[in-house]
């Protein structure tokens, strides 16, 4: 009996030992660890390889990074635990925490070689970005990509993958073996920075936040007002091109259209003079303040668009140039002069007719380049009453509305689609409003509900929730509620499109739109759920069973939290020290496959 007892913990505490708690995030699509034990990392540990301007400064810049860092992991996976049965009051079944220093003292891990086979390829849309990874029990590094892109990305799970031995030195916990590719070309967050300005250094802080989990596109929303200088915008996207983010502008045309515009061509903008909401729907000018919408039937609108589109362009290399079409308002157009007299004059035309009208002559003016790649908001597609008649297909559609059914619809006509649902990956939501003397907030009483309602509710609370504006409801926010983590992990945004369809989604971006971000809280509105977004576009969001591994990322996700604080991103606390410290513990669901398949 003893003996059996003594063989069971010595088995376990093999197992402690033995079991890797480092885990890079986004999780590799291929990882495999050995055996054999830890690898010591020499305190002199250097990156060399193949010579290439942006490759040695990441090689530097990685290695500095893993030597200042000596990351200890903060949290790792366990196995949930297990507790007695209520109420009995055993101390319940606590883990040791195994000793986090254990060097294979025969292997000494001091270069990670890189090659890469193609300095030329650029950094555009459909670039390679794979890489293996090995390190082996003789402590023999090496890093193979086929591009830069991909070295870059090699790097970023090197870096997250030594770590610290908890004394001063540096450690591999395994010898380990990565191959390595994303499953979406496209993986982005978009920035306004129309609405409030946000600063270069602030941008850049999102950059390093974002090579760090591989996500590679960053957008950026700009008003033509001259807020960044152009010396600003060759700086930033240089910087992002050094660590593999794309940064390609969208200028929002014809709609949302004001600041700046109107300082150019006081004309060109139409009902900036209005009173956006006029107490009513039927009579709103602008979903929100400041109204204002680009004349479309006023002839030099196209010369000042050109004007703008040319100077912006010439500042970005990317192919991908965004030409917004959000949310355009009917009545908006009943101020302008020319376009009451272009509805006059055909009297039997529709505003999709009107918004064809605006796609004709704006269009050419964006074709300038043949690698161009226009992206529109998908209103230019699906808006009920403004959506033009005919739009290239050749056009990207950014997907906003109605989720899984608005990507349906336009995969399904064939445009390729950026993923940005507002219901779970907008990241401004859940903060309540921002547009002032609001009275709906001026209630006291929870909702009053029909007795058969009510009656249904209490036989059953769980199925049904009494909400109003201020009660459990929206709150102001129309997106609401918050998009936690786990909402944008767990978000099949290809589900239900046939194959040929799901070839159409090029990806996905988190957008953050700026009625309340500003850089003192940008940080921790992006971070860490950009990172829940990122892995689901790298590597998925299910495990080799096919379950959907939430409870995976949980460990993985706190632990890259702390670590983003270390390098002074200000991310969010997503739990309590206590679910921190102890994994699965905070768990709704003791059952680890809780959310299926
Ligand atoms: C992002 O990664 C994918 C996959 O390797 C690649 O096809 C795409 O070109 C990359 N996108 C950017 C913007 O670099
Ligand atoms: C705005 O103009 C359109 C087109 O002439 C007209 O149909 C509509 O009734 C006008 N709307 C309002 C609120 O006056
Ligand atoms: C765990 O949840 C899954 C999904 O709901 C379910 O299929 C499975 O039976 C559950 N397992 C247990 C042990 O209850």
């Amino acid at each position: 009996m003893k003996l059996s007892i003594a063989a069971a913990i010595g088995l376990l505490a093999l197992t402690l030992t033995e079991a890797v708690k480092v885990s890079p995030l986004p999780i590799p699509t291929h990882i495999k660890w050995a055996k054999s034990g830890p690898i010591k990392v020499d305190n002199n540990f250097r990156i060399t390889g193949t010579h290439h301007e942006i490759l040695n400064k990441a090689y530097a810049r990685t290695a500095k990074l893993i030597k200042k860092e000596r990351w200890v992991p903060q949290i790792w996976e366990h196995p949930a635990p297990d507790f007695p049965e209520y109420p009995t009051f055993e101390k319940r079944g606590d883990y040791e925490e195994a000793s986090y220093r254990h060097h294979n003292k025969k292997a000494t891990l001091k270069t990670v070689k890189v090659s890469v086979r193609n300095l030329n390829a650029d950094l555009q849309l459909g670039v390679d970005e794979s890489y293996t990874l090995d390190i082996t029990a003789s402590g023999q590094g090496s890093i193979k990509a086929k591009t830069i892109w991909g070295a870059l990305n090699g790097l970023q799970t090197l870096n997250q993958i030594i770590t610290g031995d908890g004394r001063k030195g540096l450690q591999v916990e395994q010898p380990v073996e990565i191959r390595d590719s994303p499953k979406f070309s496209h993986r982005g967050i978009m920035f306004d920075t129309a609405r409030n300005f946000i600063p270069i250094k602030a941008l850049k802080r999102q950059i390093d936040g974002m090579s760090y989990t591989k996500l590679n596109m960053t957008k950026d929303a700009f008003s033509p007002r001259e807020i960044y200088t152009q010396r600003d915008i060759i700086n930033l996207v240089q910087y992002g091109r050094e660590r593999g983010v794309r940064v390609y502008p969208e200028i929002d045309m014809p709609g949302h259209s004001s600041s700046g515009w109107l300082q150019v061509d006081a004309k060109a903008v139409t009902c900036a003079d209005s009173w956006w909401d006029n107490d009513g729907w039927t009579h709103h000018t602008a979903v929100q303040p400041n109204p204002g919408q680009l004349d479309i039937a006023y002839e030099p609108t196209y010369k000042l668009i050109k004007n703008v589109y040319r100077e912006v362009a010439k500042l970005f290399k990317d192919d991908f140039f965004h030409v917004g079409f959000d949310e355009l308002h009917r009545f908006c157009y009943n101020y302008s002069t020319p376009s009451m007299d272009w509805f006059r004059a055909n009297p039997q035309a529709t505003y999709g007719d009107f918004a064809q009208l605006y796609l004709d002559k704006a269009l050419p003016i964006f074709r300038d380049r043949r690698d161009r790649r226009l992206v529109m908001w998908e209103d230019v597609v699906t808006s009920a009453d403004f959506a033009a008649n005919k739009v290239p297909k050749d056009i990207v559609m950014q997907s906003w509305n109605k989720g899984l059914e608005n990507i349906k619809t336009l995969t399904q006509q064939g445009y390729d689609v950026i993923v940005s649902s507002a219901d779970f990956l907008y990241l401004d939501c859940g903060y309540g409003g921002w547009v002032s003397n609001d009275p709906r907030y001026n209630v006291m009483e929870p909702p009053v509900l029909p007795k058969a309602i009510q009656d249904a509710f209490d036989a059953n609370p769980s199925d049904y929730q009494p909400t109003s504006f201020n009660f459990l409801g929206f709150g102001g926010s129309w997106c609401a509620p918050y998009k936690t983590w786990q909402r944008i992990y767990g978000y099949d945004f290809t589900k239900g499109l046939t194959k040929k369809e799901a070839k159409h989604v090029i990806g996905a971006e988190s957008p953050l739109w700026a009625e309340q971000v500003d850089e003192h809280v940008l940080d921790y509105k992006v971070w860490p759920r950009a990172a829940a977004l990122a892995e689901n576009l790298w590597s998925g969001n299910r495990n080799a069973k096919g379950f959907k591994r939430i409870t995976e990322l949980t460990t993985r996700i706190y632990d890259f939290r702390e670590r983003l604080l270390v390098r002074e991103i200000t991310a969010a606390p997503l739990t309590s020290k206590y679910c921190l410290k102890n994994p699965h513990n905070c768990d709704l669901h003791r059952n680890q496959t809780a959310w299926g398949k």
